[in-house]
């Protein structure tokens, strides 16, 4: 089986669909590992999308303060004006879809989807040390997760933690062997407002049968979702960090 994963969408459709341009083809079932909401202008729109089209969806923090399931707590202010304009945004059917998601980790064929950490879902593993503290309460010996916005993550091998590279700038793509001598939190990076540097969209293929993630990294039309966040008079921070990838 081939898993197409995504996460961090953040109401980025023009980004969405330049993923699923990109991935056509490339598997067979659709997962996603949280905040289909948030930040951009067409939340609406992505959630549509996802009731539609993704097997499993897990909730992010974003999907929690947009629905009413939790208050908003250290937020910054262009966040909590997005969150306060996506409340208004969603319709009672995609608020209650997003109210009722799985917290996660979530188990999926022998592997797992987490938000933040598979401990805490609100936590960000950012560095090896985080991931250190991760990893017994990982489920499954392969876990992907999002919330970083950050490609790439970890594995443990022989009590050691490193980091799993990114798709370097220029390239399309890179792969990863999933062997049974380690253990692997996987990021597939943020679809919708990726913050590595890199503006282009992120997601991440798993095949189970080669026992191989490839992560992707897809140019879309920045300037139009840009456009759509300041037509929408959400924060212009919003818009501008889309281009630069942070
Ligand atoms: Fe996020």
């Amino acid at each position: 089986m081939r898993y197409l994963i995504l996460s961090d969408i953040h109401g980025n459709i023009d980004a969405l669909e330049a993923v699923m341009a990109d991935a056509e083809g490339k598997y067979d079932k659709i997962l996603c590992c949280g905040d289909l909401v948030g930040y951009g202008a067409e939340p609406n729109a992505v959630v549509d999308w996802c009731r539609a089209n993704v097997s499993v969806v897990i909730r992010g923090n974003h999907d929690k303060v947009a629905s009413g399931v939790e208050k908003m707590e250290d937020y910054n202010p262009a966040a909590v004006l997005s969150t306060m304009w996506t409340r208004k945004a969603l319709t009672p059917e995609n608020v209650e879809y997003l109210r009722v998601l799985p917290k996660g980790p979530v188990e999926v064929d022998g592997f797992s989807l987490a938000h933040g950490s598979p401990f805490d879902e609100d936590e960000y593993l950012v560095t090896v040390y985080d991931a250190a503290n991760a990893w017994e309460s990982m489920p499954t010996p392969v876990t992907f997760f999002g919330h970083t916005h950050l490609q790439g993550g970890f594995f443990i091998r022989r009590a050691s933690v490193r980091e799993i590279d990114k798709v370097p700038p220029g390239n399309h793509e890179a792969t990863v062997v999933i062997d049974d001598d380690s253990r692997f939190l996987i990021n597939p990076g943020s679809v919708g407002q990726p913050r590595d540097r890199d503006p282009r969209s992120a997601y991440a293929i798993y095949s189970t049968d080669d026992r191989m993630v490839t992560y992707y990294r897809v140019h879309y039309d920045i300037v139009k979702a840009q456009n759509k966040i300041l037509n929408a008079q959400l924060p212009e921070p919003l818009a501008l960090r889309l281009a630069v990838g942070c």
